[in-house]
Order: C-alpha cells, then sequence, then structure tokens
C-alpha cells in the first residue's frame, strides 16, 4: 500500500513532464528508500510504456537500489581519479571484509549497504568514500575498517 501511494503521487507530480520517468523513480526512491519490484508496473501503466522500459531504467542507473538499504550507505567512487589512486583495490577490500559479493549490496547483519559511484567531487583527495553521505578523502583500507567499525558501534 505504500509503495502504491508513493508511485500515485509521484506520477501526479511529474506525469505531464518529458522525461517522467526518472524523476518519478527518484521521488519513490525518496519516498520508501528503495524502488521496490511491485512498483514498476504501476509506473509503466501510468505513463504508457513497457514494464521492461522502466526495469531498464532502473537497472541502468546506479542511483536506484531494488532492495531496502541497510542501516548504512557506503559508496566507494570508482572514477578515474579514484581508480588512478587505487579505488579498485579499496572496493576489492570493502567486499571481502563485509561479505559483499558484487559492486552492489548489503552485509548478511543488514549495518551496511554498498553502492557504486562515479565521482563523488572530491578526485583531489581521492580514493573518495562517501558513507550515509558524509564525504571521506585519502581512505585506505585500514581507515575504510576504522569507519565502518564507527558506525556498527
Ligand atoms: Fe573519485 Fe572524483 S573521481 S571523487
Amino acid at each position: 500500500a505504500a509503495a502504491r501511494e508513493a508511485v500515485d503521487r509521484a506520477v501526479a507530480a511529474h506525469r505531464h513532464r518529458p522525461g517522467a520517468l526518472m524523476p518519478i523513480l527518484h521521488a519513490v526512491q525518496d519516498a520508501l528508500g528503495h524502488v521496490p519490484d511491485g512498483a514498476l508496473p504501476l509506473i509503466a501503466h501510468a505513463l504508457n510504456i513497457s514494464r521492461a522500459d522502466v526495469h531498464g531504467c532502473v537497472s541502468f542507473y546506479h542511483e536506484f537500489r531494488s532492495a531496502p538499504p541497510g542501516r548504512h550507505v557506503v559508496r566507494i567512487c570508482g572514477a578515474e581519479a579514484c581508480q588512478a589512486m587505487g579505488s579498485r583495490g579499496l572496493q576489492a577490500h570493502a567486499r571481502r571484509s563485509l561479505g559483499i559479493d558484487g559492486d552492489h549490496g548489503t552485509s548478511a547483519d543488514g549495518a551496511v549497504t554498498l553502492e557504486p559511484v562515479y565521482c563523488l567531487g572530491n578526485c583531489a583527495l581521492s580514493p573518495a568514500v562517501m558513507i550515509d553521505g558524509q564525504l571521506h578523502g585519502r581512505v585506505s583500507p585500514e581507515r575504510f575498517d576504522a569507519l565502518i567499525a564507527a558506525c556498527r558501534s
């Protein structure tokens, strides 16, 4: 019911704009924390597009999540400047230490969701990590572990 309400509100606010799909998806995610699968046919129907189109958009754009996030959302920058400073290794370290398979997922205890991001605007302090909206620069694997421990405590 919450999903239907969120979709109805988002559709009513944006359906008459060109390119309504993106703002509708953002509004649904803002309201629910994610875009549930059940919302896709409702959005498709409202915009008179196929469910596959809606699904394609949700899966193409990294900012949309299809499952509720963990208590903390951690984004490790994977764009060029950060890659040059070792963000790939940091991502691998994060996946290992959180027990998350792939670049998108939540630790088994539901504490931490890892999400990919491309440039946090903090390139001078690469590699950059955002934890619950707060930016951290020059994050080594050791510092990453300390930041995660702090948010788990
Ligand atoms: Fe990582 Fe810009 S490339 S913050």
